[in-house]
């Protein structure tokens, strides 16, 4: 299996990558990253001198750099490349649409060029909208109705990965999972902001009452789903991922509070997120008939351990807050291209 990886620098993809390498012994990986703010190349650092691990960086929204990444063949592609955060969509749209709409095409082409050559496109609930409380979790059938415009600019890229699969007859997964968790999250999202705030003793920003319900999954859960539905998924289709784990906003950074021992008086409650949705559910039925795929973590071992990870991993958050892990990248990368 020679297996593209894009976005492989971030949080789940770095996760995933570790994974297929320890797991797949006859697998080679290339890792095709841009290298954003959301790229640091600390997450594998553990994987210098692999001798089944390839470094390129590049843009999926470039066709050379795509050719780059596939030199020397490719069988299959997992698209986890992607401006990811809720907030920032919020501040600039243009960037979503540039790698999350235009770069996903740009692979799902790239792609059609090679035969035989799956697309695991990696996507999000948030392409389905906001649930009531009494409503239903989201089944694959649910009609997308995006409000933010990263959750826009997924579903704009689900529907192209779809109609390319039925147009051309091109063999692409569509994923879908619920909010993630775990090592090397980026602290701008929730629980690792909450979690590195309350360690440096920061206040803790809570988005208006702090009632909305998440549905969150560890990262290494969802990282073997993707597996899954790289390994057993059907052309065409779409797989909810999620570990039956609605929790409210305020109920996580409280349990943050507890793990860590620090003051509840931390814990403020700032302006709401525009559109912000109330609530995520996810049903993963299908996955798990499907796939024979099954989440192995409660959330409440997943958050506890997280935490810990955290308190031990100072030496990578750190530098990530204070923006010093940009001069790291910047000499990592000229060594390599010298
Ligand atoms: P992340 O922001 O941590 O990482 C994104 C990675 O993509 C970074 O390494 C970045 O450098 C790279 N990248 C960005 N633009 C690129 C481009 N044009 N070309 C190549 N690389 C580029 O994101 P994440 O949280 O790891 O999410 C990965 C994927 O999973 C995304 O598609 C996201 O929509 C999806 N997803 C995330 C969650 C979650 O809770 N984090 C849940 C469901 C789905
Ligand atoms: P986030 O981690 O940004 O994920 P998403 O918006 O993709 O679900 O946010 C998770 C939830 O936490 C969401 O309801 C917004 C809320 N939130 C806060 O209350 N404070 C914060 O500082 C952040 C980043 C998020």
């Amino acid at each position: 299996m020679r297996l593209v990886v894009t976005g492989g620098l971030g949080f789940i993809g770095s996760n995933f990558i570790r994974l297929v390498l320890a797991e797949r012994a006859g697998w080679f990986v290339t890792n095709l990253d841009l290298v954003t703010y959301a790229g640091n190349p600390a997450n594998l650092a553990d994987l210098e001198g692999h001798g089944r691990y390839r470094f390129v960086r590049g843009d999926i929204a470039d066709r050379n750099d795509l050719a780059r990444a596939f030199e020397g063949g490719v069988d299959a592609v997992v698209n986890f490349a992607a401006e990811s955060h809720v907030d920032r969509s919020i501040l600039s749209a243009e960037p979503f649409v540039r790698t999350n709409v235009f770069g996903a095409v740009q692979l799902l082409e790239a792609a059609r060029a090679r035969a035989g050559c799956r697309v695991v496109h990696v996507s999000t609930d948030e392409v389905y909208g906001a649930l009531g409380p009494a409503d239903p979790a989201f089944t694959e059938r649910t009609p997308m109705n995006p409000t933010s415009p990263y959750a826009a600019s997924k579903a704009a890229a689900d529907h192209l990965a779809l109609a390319f699969a039925r147009t051309y007859g091109q063999d692409v997964v569509v994923t879908r999972c619920s909010n993630n968790y775990g090592p090397y999250q980026f602290p701008e999202k929730l629980i690792p902001l909450m979690i590195t705030n309350a360690i440096e003793g920061k206040k803790l920003p809570v988005y208006g009452d702090g009632r909305q319900v998440r549905d969150w999954i560890h990262v290494a859960d969802h990282c073997l789903a993707v597996l899954a539905a790289l390994e057993r998924g059907k052309a065409g289709e779409v797989y909810n991922f999620g570990a039956r784990a609605e929790r409210l906003n305020v109920d996580i950074v409280s349990r943050i509070v507890v793990l860590l021992g620090v003051s509840p008086a931390l814990v403020e409650h700032v302006a709401d997120r525009p559109a912000h949705d109330r609530r995520y559910a996810m049903d993963a039925a299908k996955a798990e008939r499907e796939l024979g795929w099954r989440p192995a973590r409660t959330f409440e071992q997943g958050l506890a351990d997280t935490v810990r990870w955290y308190v031990e991993h100072e030496d990578w958050w750190r530098p990530v807050k204070d923006g010093s892990y940009r001069d790291f990248y910047r000499t990592w990368y000229e060594e390599r291209t010298a």
